[in-house]
């Protein structure tokens, strides 16, 4: 029998948030609050503070006013050592696809499990084969990132970002650089594995109108803050008019 909710449940919450970096405001009483279990897509304009807003949640910045709350509770003021503990439910993909140059596909997807847990040799190729199977670049396990085409590149990415089943996956601009049939390509594969594992995801990306698809929820960031949050196919109508403007793309 499906659960019922009265509201849906949070994964993360930002609120009143705001924020100077070089004397500039970049965040002035932003809120967003991101749906357990379905994609949130925020669109906003390069410099319009997208990336910034990630650091709040991965604890490498701290705003100067507001709150930032995973699961509920306050991730500012944690140690380190408690932050990593909320990292650790993280998944990130990050701008570009921040692959380790010197490291085939297989250890850059390797990576996570090498370091965080005790699998074996074994268990670790069999979990990293199904990944780069899913994720069809199976083939491409013994190349090195420079051999890559963009489009591969980001699926390593999200492999690796995977290995540790992640309850939030981070996504920064994921198809920066990609021409627009990749960058499709790249979407279906983020909606199908959403689908599949159920994560979190929070995507922030200026790919506009390509990207509203992906979303289960559009949120538009402008002038500091989150202006609105809209379902996809109302972002869709809105896309040729007052949204790209805005947005300056
Ligand atoms: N460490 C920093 N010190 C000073 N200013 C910063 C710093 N990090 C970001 N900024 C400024 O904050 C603003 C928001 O930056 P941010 O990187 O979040 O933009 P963005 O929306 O991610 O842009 P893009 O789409 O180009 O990636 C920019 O004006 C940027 O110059
Ligand atoms: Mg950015």
């Amino acid at each position: 029998m499906k659960r019922e909710t009265k509201s849906p449940e949070i994964a993360i919450e930002l609120s009143g948030i705001s924020k100077k970096l070089g004397g500039l405001p970049v965040h002035h009483n932003l809120n967003l609050k991101v749906e357990r279990g379905k994609t949130t897509v925020v669109v906003g304009a390069s410099g319009s503070g997208k990336s910034v807003m990630l650091k709040y949640i991965l604890g490498f910045m701290l705003p100067d006013e507001g709150e930032v709350k995973v699961y509920g509770k306050s991730i500012l003021g944690l140690s380190e050592t408690e932050m990593k503990k909320v990292r650790a439910r993280y998944g990130v993909v990050f701008q570009g696809a921040a692959l380790f140059d010197s490291l085939s596909v297989f250890d850059n997807v390797a990576l996570p499990l090498v370091e965080k847990t005790k699998k074996t040799k074994a268990e670790i190729e069999d979990q990293v084969m199904h990944y780069l199977s899913e994720m069809r670049i199976a083939d491409a396990r013994h190349k090195m990132p420079a051999e890559l085409s963009g489009g591969m590149q980001r699926r390593v990415a999200l492999a690796r970002a995977l290995q540790l089943s992640p309850e939030i996956v981070l996504f920064d601009e994921p198809t920066t650089g990609l021409d627009p049939e990749t960058s499709e390509n790249i979407y279906d594969l983020f909606i199908e594995t959403q689908q599949r594992l159920q994560y979190t995801a929070l995507i922030v990306s200026h790919d506009i109108p390509r990207i509203f698809r992906v979303g289960d929820w559009i949120a538009v960031l402008n002038g500091g803050k989150i202006e609105s949050v809209i379902a996809p196919r109302q972002a869709m109508k809105k896309a040729s008019g007052w949204l790209r403007k805005m947005l300056d793309v």
